[in-house]
This record gives structure tokens, sequence and C-alpha cells, in this order.
């Protein structure tokens, strides 16, 4: 299947679901407004792969991400870390709640996939 339907409805303010898509594991968090506020305020140029927070959410209150780390490939878990955002356990690479790679030795930020918002509370990645 190329493309997954998500029911958007079920998720909770804070909360992160765990899709898989394409083989791969996909995050997709409804954000707190602290948690926009925080990483809307992210200094970018403080940043390793700078990007800002506009960027990456076409939806603030929405964070899509693959969810593979970007160092050697593991699933980080989700609303954890320093930056409660991913902690990948393998070699202890945190990321924001932005997806973005805030410490540790993962390089890049992690990947986000293609998706779009569709009537009724749904999102369609891919
Ligand atoms: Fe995630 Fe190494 S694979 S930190």
């Amino acid at each position: 299947l190329a493309s997954l339907e998500v029911d958007l409805g079920k998720i909770e303010s804070g909360q992160t679901v765990t899709v898989k898509w394409r083989g791969k594991p996909v995050f997709i968090r409804r954000r707190t407004e602290g948690e926009i506020e925080r990483e809307v305020a992210v200094d970018v140029a403080s940043l390793r792969d700078p990007q800002a927070d506009a960027d990456r959410a076409q939806n603030p209150e929405w964070m899509v991400l693959v969810g593979v780390c970007t160092h050697l490939g593991c699933v980080p878990i989700s609303n954890a870390g320093d930056y409660n955002g991913w902690f990948c356990p393998c070699h202890g690479s945190h990321y924001d709640a932005s997806g973005r790679i805030r410490k540790g030795p993962a390089p890049y930020n992690l990947e986000v996939p293609e998706y779009k918002f569709m009537d009724g509370d749904k999102m369609v990645i891919g």
C-alpha cells in the first residue's frame, strides 16, 4: 500500500501514536500548546540541522515523522529524552518535539514524510 489513512480523532493532546507505513514506523504526535510554543521559540541557528518548526509541520498541532533515527536506524522512543520529543536508546540521540536532533550522534532531524489532511479528522500519509 502506497498511502495510509489515519483517523486523527482518537489521538489525544500530548499523545504520540505509531503507525506502520511502507514497512517503517511513522510517529504522529498531537502537540500541546506548550510544546508548540517551545518548538517555535527555538533559535534555528543553534540547531545542528537548522529547520524552523513551521517548515516541518503543516499544522502546528500535528507533527508527523518517520520513526527511524538518522544515526544508524533504530526506532526512537516517543515523548522521551532531554527535549521531551524522542529519545533513541541505541546511542543516545535526543530529538525535540519537532523531531529535530538536539543532542547525541544523529546527524539529521527525523524525516517528515509526505502527508495531507483530509475531511473528517483524517490524514493520509504517502
Ligand atoms: Fe539512534 Fe544511534 S541509531 S543514536
